[in-house]
């Protein structure tokens, strides 16, 4: 399918040029990371099956109401920067069932080392989305979509800020099912793997570690 949305909006754009701001603080950085996400959720969930119709009295008459039908949600923050856009995630969809996968980075060989995963049980009914605010190498983003898929899932989409075009294209040759929804698709990545003009390090950023 390869299928990627990148959001193109005012509000995103306007966004995503003060998270990348070195002058942003931490605290307007979380605040942004939290509102993009929930725009991107937005977006993300366009597809959802809503053809269930309730009867429901308004104050005035019966109407018909349409409900979300099908497969529940269940989100999956990839540890530690996806943490930060949980909250706007789950502003969204309350009801969401939540996932935990614990990857970083080793910073020589770019490749991703799983530390802690903890999924829903009934992950494999459910319509899994990720969360990583960069998608760059793609290598941790394949990782816990693999982790997914072997615990069941058989419907990932991804949820990013910010992503490479390596990162897109690794993820389609190897996931050609996952969509992908970003905010911003950068120029590349630089020799260390960070994404560029990109917004530096996610986690530090957010949490303001170095
Ligand atoms: N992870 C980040 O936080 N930033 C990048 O640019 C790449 C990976």
């Amino acid at each position: 399918m390869n299928d990627l949305v990148a959001v193109d909006h005012p509000l995103i754009r306007h966004k995503v040029g003060l998270l990348r701001d070195v002058t942003t603080t931490t605290q307007m950085f979380r605040q942004l990371v939290n509102e993009l996400t929930l725009l991107l959720t937005y977006e993300a969930t366009k597809t959802l099956p809503d053809e269930e119709e309730v009867e429901i009295e308004t104050p005035l008459e019966t109407t018909v109401a349409r409900r979300i039908s099908g497969k529940k949600v269940a989100v999956c923050p990839i540890l530690r920067a996806g943490m930060g856009m949980l909250d706007g995630f789950l502003s969204l969809i309350p009801g969401a069932r939540v996932g935990f996968i614990g990857l970083y980075r080793n910073e020589e060989t770019l490749e991703p080392v799983e530390y802690f995963v903890k999924l829903p049980a009934d992950i494999a009914e459910r319509d899994v989305i990720l969360l990583d605010p960069m998608l760059a190498t793609g290598n941790s983003t394949a990782a816990a979509v693999e982790t997914v898929k072997s615990a069941g899932a058989s419907s990932v989409k991804l949820i990013a800020l910010i992503a490479a075009p390596e990162g897109i294209a690794r993820i389609h040759r190897d996931h050609p099912d996952v969509t992908i929804v970003v905010a911003a698709v950068d120029r590349g990545l630089n020799e260390k793997g960070y994404i560029v003009p990109g917004l530096g390090d996610a986690g530090d950023r957010l949490y303001g570690t170095k």
